[in-house]
């Protein structure tokens, strides 16, 4: 259906100013383009983001030795071209060419080949029975690793669940305004400020933020007549110094951890809480599902990384019950939907997302879309992250 005729890589600007990389992938009926994020509370098993010498290694790399080798291959090889990809590379982890210029090659592939059968990305990957589209959780209050000052968990988000997505959107967004108003009542006269996701910030505790949101959500239900639930995510892994869980009041072991999350989630019907603890506790990660599993869907983001393979492990040992998704920790797309497939074929729900550094490509929307997942973690305002919203609202209407 048209083999690739040129790639061209470029350094582009993400939304917390530094650099990543955008692929242009031009085959004889097609052209596809597309760029990698990047993430701020990494985790320790996501495949390297870039060639040792950064960005413009990879950007080097890609144009002296990657683009020779995708020249003349069938667009619509995607799986043999990831395999080539990760040949190329020959790491096992994309050390060598990064695994951002890998996701932003094997994305604008898929993009290519879309084009040039003349159809929507979400409509190539998924077919012609794509109907499920994913839940919106707007990250709308928060600290972390992604904003000075703020709450020891990283992000509070709002989980609209509307009968469309354009609905859910905009109670998403609500939610972000009272939550704004709030602040300015319990803070007055003092200046708020906004994380990389662009939810707020503010020098609350990490209980009285959960109340805050929670309420700001019941406002919203009450607005727009259908639930509209509070999720969380700890990224615990930040806060984990190998015995205990740092919190600015005080550490907690990780049976202390397993209490307080199973306490916040009774207190606050909390939908969903994504790494309540560190990457490498899976024996708090087996007592917290044991715990409240059944009722709280719990995710793995750090601890999984996209990996089938630590997929695979925490299926075996009953810890989570849900996975993060985010293509870039595992550098294609084909091993992306290794991962979505293995998720769902074991019961586990899986949340596609953003990363907090982000471009405008939107291709997360159609992955989400094409694939039936359950939730797409991608904020509730901002640029970068309304380019996947508003996508996704164009989809819903297409469909
Ligand atoms: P990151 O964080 O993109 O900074 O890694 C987002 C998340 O933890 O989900
Ligand atoms: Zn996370």
């Amino acid at each position: 259906m048209g083999a690739i005729q040129e790639v061209f890589f470029r350094r582009i600007l993400d939304s917390r100013g530094n650099a990543t990389v955008e692929v242009d992938v031009v085959a004889e009926d097609g052209f596809g383009r597309a760029a990698a994020p990047s993430g701020a509370s990494t985790g320790a098993h996501e495949v390297a983001a870039w060639a040792p010498g950064g960005v413009e290694e990879s950007v080097r790399v890609g144009r002296e030795q990657v683009a020779q080798e995708l020249v003349g291959v069938d667009v619509l090889l995607q799986r043999e071209i990831d395999d080539l990809l990760a040949d190329l590379d020959g790491t096992g982890n994309f050390a060598k060419i990064g695994g951002n210029l890998a996701v932003a090659t094997s994305l604008a592939v898929a993009r290519c080949a879309a084009h040039s059968l003349d159809l929507p990305l979400y409509a190539y990957l998924g077919g012609a029975f794509v109907s499920r589209l994913p839940r919106p959780f707007g990250n709308v209050l928060g600290g972390g690793a992604h904003a000075v000052g703020g709450t020891d968990i990283q992000e509070y988000m709002a989980v609209a669940l509307g009968p469309t997505v354009e609905e859910s959107v905009f109670a998403n967004a609500f939610v972000h305004k009272e939550v704004k108003r709030l602040l300015k009542e319990k803070y007055p006269g003092q200046s708020l400020g906004k994380g990389d996701e662009g939810a707020w910030t503010a020098p609350i505790g990490n209980v009285d933020a959960a109340e805050l949101v929670a309420h700001a959500c019941g406002l919203a239900q009450d607005k727009f007549g259908f639930e509209v639930r509070l999720a969380l995510d700890v990224a615990a892994t930040e806060l984990w110094d190998g015995k205990a869980y740092g919190y600015k009041d005080g550490k907690k072991t990780s049976a202390d951890q397993v209490e307080f999350l199973a306490d916040l989630a009774k207190r606050y019907h909390i939908l969903s809480i994504e790494d309540g603890l560190a990457e490498d506790d899976w024996d708090g990660w087996v007592a917290l599902t044991k715990r409240i599993g059944s009722s709280t869907l719990l995710v793995g983001d750090d601890l999984f990384t996209t990996s089938p393979e630590r997929l695979q492990k925490g299926i075996g040992l009953g810890a989570a019950n849900a996975i993060l998704v985010k293509p870039n920790q595992i550098g294609t797309l084909s091993r992306t939907v290794e991962t979505i497939q293995l998720a769902h074929d074991n019961g586990y729900k899986t949340v596609i997302s953003h990363r907090s550094g982000e471009t405008t490509d939107d291709a997360i929307a159609h992955i989400g879309a094409a694939f039936g997942c359950f939730g797409i973690k991608t904020g509730a305002v901002g640029g970068e992250r309304i380019a996947k919203l508003n996508e996704l609202i164009r989809i819903e209407e297409e469909l």
